[in-house]
This record gives structure tokens, sequence and C-alpha cells, in this order.
């Protein structure tokens, strides 16, 4: 059994807490959160020890790996412990507030040997994973013009709503547009010009809109959190290709090509235990597949390829670059 322990029991806690109880193999068996009654609610089902702090777990709990759902500010302290203690740590996106930062836990990381995953989630999500597979074999030709969109209610769950504090969380820019920045470096690699806008009165960083040009193709990114709570999460992407244009809107995965139009439907994996209904995500998804990725990882022993550490802090580094002006 691979041993869990698992830092910061709030809503990102809960996803991974609810994918690890669908791993085969993987258990739960330390918890922690400075308030009680989270890192006891998501114990259920588990024999997990349950700690008041995260730096109380990494001294004592015995586990093989430690995943830290912390608020982004906390990333880079209680990572570095943890690299101390263990093998293998995972961070959830964005990996850390500053290079700094980004810089230490590379330092840390190779200093001791740790494997690290970045909660990039996106990365492993379904339809991202098709569409990269599709760019990548050229199914429908070369890629022609391209749009990635992520535009969400305001977060307001967070203890202490940390996250409607700029300085704890970077805004919209860096929590939430850095899933699709990431992606799109991951696809295309860093483009060759970038021209990026955000709102800087008010809740700074709560809207950014960057369009990248790359050689032939240009590529548009677009993130806010500056929606109602009664407006739904929407992460969307469309993708016009030489051939054909893709779109994942509304909960379809639509192709539009000569033959007219038709979804493309990806069988998802049943899984028990519900999604926590106080964000803004509605099923497990991408955030079981990465975690299995992890495990498996761990389990074997294997190096961490999909996600880094290094792919993590070149986000972040390219993210504060659009948000610097
Ligand atoms: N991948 C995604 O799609 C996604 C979505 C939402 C959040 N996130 C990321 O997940 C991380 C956590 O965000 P969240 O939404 O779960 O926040 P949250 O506020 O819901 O949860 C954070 C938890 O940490 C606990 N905590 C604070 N200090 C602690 C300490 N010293 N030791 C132990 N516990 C402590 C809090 O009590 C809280 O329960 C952030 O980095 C955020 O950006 C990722």
């Amino acid at each position: 059994m691979l041993r869990v322990g698992l830092i910061g029991c709030g809503f990102m806690g809960e996803m991974h807490a609810n994918c690890y109880k669908n791993i085969e193999g993987v258990e739960i068996a330390a918890l922690a959160d400075i308030r009680p009654e989270r890192s006891r609610a998501l114990s259920d089902g588990t024999n997990a020890k349950l700690y008041s702090d995260g730096k109380e777990l990494i001294a004592n709990a015995e586990v093989d790996i430690i995943d830290i759902c912390l608020p982004t500010f906390l990333h880079a302290e209680y990572a570095l412990l943890a690299m101390d203690k263990v093998k293998y740590v995972f961070i959830e996106k964005p990996v850390a507030l500053t290079p700094d930062e980004g810089k230490m836990l590379i330092e840390k990381s190779k200093a001791t040997g740790a494997r690290v995953q970045v909660g990039q989630v996106i990365r492993f999500w379904d339809e991202y994973v098709e569409l990269r597979k599709i760019i990548k074999n050229e199914t429908y030709g070369k890629v022609v013009n391209a749009n990635f969109r992520r535009i969400s209610p305001r977060p307001e769950w967070g203890w202490n709503n940390w996250l409607l504090d700029y300085k704890l969380s970077g805004g919209a820019g860096q929590d939430l547009h850095v899933h699709d920045v990431d992606y799109v470096l991951s696809l295309f690699g860093e483009p060759e010009k970038f021209y990026s806008v955000r709102n800087i009165k008010g809740e700074k960083n709560s809207y950014v809109n960057t369009i990248m040009q790359y050689g032939d193709f240009v590529v548009g990114v677009e993130g806010t959190w500056d929606l109602p709570a009664s407006h739904p999460f929407e992460a969307t992407f469309r993708v016009v290709f030489e051939k054909a244009v893709l779109e994942n809107a509304g909960g379809k995965f639509m192709l539009y090509d000569k033959n007219g139009a038709s979804e493309i439907k990806i069988e998802k994996k049943e899984l028990r235990g519900e999604a926590y209904k106080g964000g803004n995500i509605s099923d497990l998804g991408g955030y079981y597949n990465e975690l299995v990725y992890f495990s498996e990882r761990a389990k074997k022993g294997e190096p961490i390829e999909q996600a880094t550490l290094t792919d993590g802090v070149s986000s972040l580094e390219f993210l504060l670059r659009e948000l610097a002006f």
C-alpha cells in the first residue's frame, strides 16, 4: 500500500481525497488541516491519523508521498520540508507565488532527489489529452488559430477568503489563467511574441487576456473570475485546423468538418464519492487521472515526467511576464 499524507483539507484537498479513495493500492494514512473539522470530514472511510498543522504531519506521519493542497502562499514553505521527508511530493498549482520560491523548490529537489509533480491538471483532462494527440498527429492538418477560455464565479470558498487576496493567491491571473497558459506552453512552447492585458484597478488581475503569436498561427487565452455565483464555471477551447474545427464547450466536445458536425465521445471512468460541491468543479475527471499517474510513478519508483516541477516553475515564470506591466 502506498501511504499518502495530505496537507490542506479544503476544496482541493477534498477533491484529492476523493480521488485517492478511488485508486487501487493507495491509502490515505495522514491528513492535516488547521481546521480539525475539515481533516475529520475527509477521514471518513480511512484509518488516517489527523494532524492540526502540515508541519506536524511532515515531522511525524509515516507516509510514502505527501500531497500539498494548501493555499498558494504556503506551497513553497511546506514543499521544501516535504522534500526532506519523502521521495514523492505533489504540489497543487500554481506551484508557488514567486519565481524565487520556484527556484528554491527546484534546488531542493535536486539536493534531495525528491520527485515532484505540480497540479497542472489540464494536462490530464480527457478532452485536453485528446486535443494534444490530434494536434501532434496533425489529424486535421496544422493549427490555424486557437482559443482557450476559463471563466468562473468569484472563488469565495477559500479559508479566510485567501483566494480573493491578490497578495496571497496572485488573483485570477495567477490562480486560474495558469491552467490554460501551462497547457498552451506544453503544446507549443513559448510564443515568439505575446501581448497581454489585465485589469489593474479594483481587484487586480481578476481578468487577463493574452494573445500569442506562433509563426503562422495565433493562440488566445482568456481567464477571469469576475462572474457572479449565478454564472456557471466554464473551461472551453476552440481550435481551428486546416481541415476541421474542434470545440469543447457547453459540456460537448464537437468536431466540425466537411462532413458536418459530430460529437467526440470520450469514455469516462465511474468513480465513487462525490466531488466537493463548494467550488466550481463538478467531477473528479483530470484530478483522478493526474493522481493515478502520480501514485503509479511513486509505487514503481519511477521519475515524474508529466507536469513536472520544472514545467510548473516555467509556467509560473511565463505567467508573471504576462502580468508584469
Ligand atoms: N487544480 C485546480 O483546478 C485547483 C482548483 C482550486 C484550487 N486549486 C489550488 O489548490 C490549493 C488549495 O486551494 P483550495 O481551493 O483547496 O483552498 P481552501 O482554502 O479551500 O483549502 C486550503 C486548506 O488549507 C488549510 N490550511 C491552512 N493553513 C494550513 C496549515 N498550516 N496546515 C494545514 N492546513 C492548513 C485551510 O484550513 C484549508 O482547509 C491552492 O494552491 C489552489 O490554487 C487548484
